[in-house]
């Protein structure tokens, strides 16, 4: 059985990342709207991510006997200045969730809850891609510039992204 306050701690992650979800999605929309659509793909692949963490937390919520309970989701932003500032937004972002991941592991350690510590090794590593992922984009935007032939480079080379729906193994 979960222990109630790591329950509601959960809970709020998966908004958390539901609430990642749909950043990412209303980043792929305004890429799209501005003709990269290939950074429309990334966003659009990593909204798809995000919703798998979020279920990730659900199906080990009632694993282990606990309720679930689905919050409002904020609406995100719709525009942002260029794609180096949604790029900027989204490692930010990244990092905020994090200190998110890390606050359930300092709970789960103080409530000795060895099985939530287990589960949350995977979002710990998880993370450090996360922000890699996107910073590395931050990164080639201020080498490439955020505009004409190295802004299109860059989107020829995000449209290569492809989102794989984990096997029932890798979602476990
Ligand atoms: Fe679910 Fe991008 O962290």
């Amino acid at each position: 059985m979960i222990n109630k306050n790591i329950q509601n701690a959960i809970n709020d992650q998966i908004n958390a990342e539901t609430y990642s979800s749909y950043l990412y999605l209303s980043m792929s929309a305004y890429f799209n709207s501005i003709n990269l659509p290939g950074f429309a793909n990334w966003m659009k692949c990593q909204a798809q991510e995000e919703l798998i963490h979020a279920m990730k937390f659900f199906d080990f919520v009632n694993e282990r006997g606990g309720d679930v309970t689905l919050k409002a989701i904020d609406g995100p932003p719709t525009s942002w200045d260029s794609p180096a500032h949604a790029f900027e937004e989204a490692y930010k972002h990244e990092q905020k969730v994090t200190s998110l991941i890390n606050a359930l592991v300092d709970l789960a350690i103080a409530e000795r809850d060895h099985a939530s510590s287990s589960f949350l090794q995977w979002f710990v590593n998880e993370q450090v891609e996360e922000e890699a992922s996107a910073n590395d984009v931050v990164q080639r935007l201020k080498l490439a510039g955020d505009k004409g032939g190295g802004l299109f480079m860059i989107d020829r080379e995000l449209a290569t992204r492809t989102f794989v729906y984990p096997t029932a193994t890798q979602t476990a």
